[in-house]
């Protein structure tokens, strides 16, 4: 198992708000945590990367417990993070940004970032700041990639962005997960989540509340407005 999550508990000053989570992603699998406003997704994606320290639980990559590890501890073990925000760095240029982010040589080069998305390569001496949100969120993307992972955390990629761009962004990581990398993405934005991911789970309150294939949740209306108040 790529990733394996076990009873992460982690919160902030005396809150608690990861009431023992437990996930696990494939090898190229792509999965989706779906959970509505302040229940603890990004808390979740920032215990995972050592953002955020949990108090007790495991953080499996490939077998090797790496919880409350530094981050660059986990980027070197092959996980990549686009975080919520994207926060792309808004006085340098995409080029900039892409080329300060490679770390590790292998499959993914700047060139190849570029090819897979070419608003990027058009856009290639703006600056951070001088983009739209759907180009930061895909140099935000470019970033993480340039560094090699193995699996792919996205925080709410469709944040702030409309519809249409919510689209490419979807077709993007469709295409990464074909390749066979691992994502796993935390949304509130359901048409995205389903378009990438083979599995979802939904968190209330710090806790995976259900757990089912994609297929199996978007054919349940009731169940998916009981679980998010949507749909
Ligand atoms: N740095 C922090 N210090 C203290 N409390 C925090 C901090 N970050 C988040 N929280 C609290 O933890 C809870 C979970 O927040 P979190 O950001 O993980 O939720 P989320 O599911 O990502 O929400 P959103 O969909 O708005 O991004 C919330 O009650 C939030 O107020
Ligand atoms: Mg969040």
């Amino acid at each position: 198992m790529l990733l394996e999550v076990k009873d992460l508990v982690a919160g902030y000053e005396g809150s608690r708000v990861l009431n023992g989570v437990s996930l696990n992603v494939d090898t190229g699998e792509a999965v989706a945590v779906l959970g509505r406003n302040g229940v603890g997704k990004t808390t979740l994606m920032e215990s995972i990367m050592g953002l955020v320290r949990p108090t007790s639980g495991q953080v499996l990559i490939n077998g090797t417990d790496l919880a409350r590890r530094a981050p660059n501890q986990l980027a070197r073990a092959g996980v990549g993070i686009v975080p919520q925000g994207r926060r792309v760095f808004a006085p340098l240029t995409v080029m900039e940004n892409l080329e300060i982010a490679v770390r590790k040589r292998g499959e993914w080069t700047v060139d190849k970032v570029v090819e897979l998305m070419p608003r990027l390569g058009e856009r290639r001496t703006n600056l951070g700041s001088q983009l739209s949100g759907g180009e930061q969120q895909m140099l935000a993307i470019g970033r993480a990639l340039v560094g090699n992972p193995k699996l792919l955390i996205l925080d709410e990629p469709s944040d702030g962005l409309a519809p249409a761009v919510v689209a490419q962004v979807g077709e993007v990581l469709t295409t990464l997960a074909e390749t066979g990398l691992a994502v796993l993405i935390v949304e509130q934005d359901l048409r995205l989540a389903f378009d990438v991911a083979d599995r979802v789970m939904v968190m209330q309150k710090g806790e995976i509340v259900h757990q089912s294939t994609t297929q199996e949740f978007r054919s349940d209306g009731e169940r998916a407005h009981a679980l998010l108040g949507v749909g």
